[in-house]
């Protein structure tokens, strides 16, 4: 069950990206945070505890939203924009 249920920007463009390989959508103006959680319970797994997270502080200071792109690119999830065709790993180190 997803964290987060979108109560806005539901008639935004739809943007399709990938989660762990699966095909997912988000709208425009989600940051990879909100499509995410709109899709997923958790954002990640803690590196140190392996507890789930989602995130923390949502302006870019905590550093506790990082994710991977496939790429190997690593982003901080709040403060990025999704984009389409991107194809987010949360299963993999992102720390
Ligand atoms: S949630 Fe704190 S940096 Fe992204």
């Amino acid at each position: 069950m997803p964290l987060l249920h979108r109560i806005a920007r539901r008639d935004h463009e739809a943007i399709a990206f990938t989660l762990d390989g699966h095909a997912c959508q988000g709208r425009a103006g989600d940051t990879v945070l909100t499509a995410i959680l709109a899709q997923a319970e958790k954002l990640r797994f803690s590196e140190f505890s392996a507890s789930p997270r989602a995130g923390f502080c949502q302006m870019g200071a905590c550093q506790d939203c990082w994710v991977v792109l496939e790429s190997g690119e690593r982003l901080r999830a709040c403060s990025t924009a999704l984009g389409a065709g991107m194809r987010i790993a949360t299963k993999g180190r992102a720390a």
